[in-house]
């Protein structure tokens, strides 16, 4: 019996620090169910085209069953010195059944197997991140609808700007989401390509059906280069950096949930089973939950720096250096996972604190810039009516009080184009309500906007 695992080329056995160096077994075996589904189809494939008997082929079947059933029961004899995944299924196979696992591998090499076996994983974590993303979006919407007549101060660098409806802002994060669930799923088209029969990087010399495994396995069709199959691992990237984005989307929201559950803001409650208290500080109530998500942005994005990196210098086909895909991958999924399940959970049951957004909103002269469209509906070109609202301002800032809350006289003072009708225009509800059109944060807008978000949502 020869020593190896790779047969009659070596004559002695795997440094045993090798040998642990170079598995993967440890983290690939998550690939087990995807890696059981691709070799169904390829002996399926095998026996149509007379490679493969139908007695092997039944074989194969019944001892993949058993394979599954070991696995998912947790009494699968996973071995580092059968390597990866793959091995250690095929090995198990052939104890369990004989020589029709050793047929298996016909046609076939690790390299296009596990390219299709990443392929089939990225698919199922795509699927289940954009089921959980709809479930927060439908969150946020919901919310948004509840709250399109809310006013809430907006912000330029983080300065009060001009009002909004807390609505809208709700709705502004569903955007961001909105395109990051069309990210996914352009990620998981461009990625639903079958890579089986690329072989190790050549083809095969056997007759097999490529159109067959790629159809079986729900591909779109089969990858058109065999070098390329088993070698690029931009899919996994582009996985990666939809991940990132998506992160960083949730990591704004969570920043802006912290500041707002301060007690210098209080513009929202957050429920106290997704906080966390203080060992020492008996009055904390610490929004761990937005903190953590902000905080978990970090790995993903270092996934994608390691996984570009990890690309970027390969020679064509196959590198070992594409094991070390894995573990950031996986890491990546369990984490965006995780941060969605918090927000979806969280989301519906944000309290806004609508007197207190509405004091906040008023602060700052935040219909500044309602004074001036003001003047410039009675004829003002807007440079001037500029100019004339921001000497009113400079008076506001003096005598601590904001234009809505100066006489009418001393309004005047500053341009005799103003008349008793501008105290409609310096509300913040007026203010929101002027901003009616498309896109815009008046209440009606946001309902309009939350509806046809909630009908997009529906139909997914
Ligand atoms: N465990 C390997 C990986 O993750 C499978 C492919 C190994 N192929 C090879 N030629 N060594 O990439």
């Amino acid at each position: 019996d020869n020593p190896s695992l790779w047969g009659g080329r070596f004559s002695e056995a795997t440094d045993s620090f090798v040998q642990r160096f170079t598995a993967s077994v440890s983290f690939d075996q998550r690939m087990a169910e995807q890696d059981i589904r691709g070799s169904l189809a390829h002996a399926r494939m095998l026996t149509d085209a007379g490679i493969l008997s139908a007695e092997e082929y039944q074989a194969i079947e019944d001892g993949l069953a058993i394979v599954q059933a070991e696995i998912t029961s947790g009494d699968f004899p996973w071995s580092i010195e059968r390597e990866d995944v793959h091995m250690n299924i095929e090995a198990r196979l052939t104890a369990l059944i004989g020589d029709a696992g050793k047929k298996l591998h016909t046609g076939r090499s690790r390299n296009d197997q596990v390219a299709t076996d990443i392929r089939l994983y990225l698919r199922d974590a795509i699927d289940a991140i954009s089921k959980e993303l709809t479930r927060l979006q439908k969150g946020l919407v919901s919310l948004a609808e509840t709250h399109a007549a809310t006013v809430m101060p907006g912000f330029t660098h983080l300065q009060g700007a001009q009002p909004v409806t807390f609505g809208h802002h709700m709705l502004a994060w569903n955007e961001m989401l909105e395109r990051d669930y069309s990210r996914f799923g352009d990620c998981r088209d461009r990625m639903n390509q079958c890579p089986l029969g690329a072989a190790a990087l050549a083809g095969t010399t056997f007759p097999i059906d490529r159109e067959q495994t790629a159809s079986a396995l729900g591909f779109t069709q089969p990858t058109r280069n065999s070098l390329d199959s088993v070698s690029d691992r931009d899919f996994a990237i582009e996985f990666t950096a939809a991940s990132a984005l998506i992160l960083t989307h949730l990591s704004r929201m969570s920043e802006e949930l912290v500041l707002w559950t301060s007690a210098q803001f209080q513009f929202v409650e957050l429920p106290d089973r997704f906080c966390t208290g203080s060992s020492i500080m008996p009055q904390k109530k610490n929004p761990d939950v937005p903190e953590l998500v902000r905080g978990k942005t970090g790995r993903v994005n270092g996934h994608l720096v390691a996984l570009l990196t990890l690309m970027k210098s390969q020679p064509l086909a196959y590198n070992k250096d594409n094991q070390e895909d894995k573990e950031p991958l996986f890491d990546c999924i369990d984490t965006v996972l995780d941060c969605l399940r918090a927000f979806a959970d969280m989301v519906p049951h944000i309290v806004p604190r609508k007197e207190r957004l509405r004091d906040a909103a008023k602060a700052g002269f935040a219909t500044a810039t309602d004074l001036a469209d003001y003047l410039v509906r009675k004829g003002l070109p807007f440079r001037d009516a500029h100019e004339v609202v921001g000497k009113a301002v400079a008076e506001g800032v003096r005598l601590e009080r904001d234009l809505s809350d100066m006489p009418l006289a001393t309004l005047q003072s500053f341009s005799a184009l103003i008349e008793s009708d501008v105290f409609e225009v310096l509300t913040v509800e007026g203010s929101v309500a002027a901003r009616d059109h498309l896109g815009g944060t008046a209440p009606n807008q946001v309902t309009a906007a939350a509806r046809h978000a909630g009908k997009r949502l529906e139909s997914r």
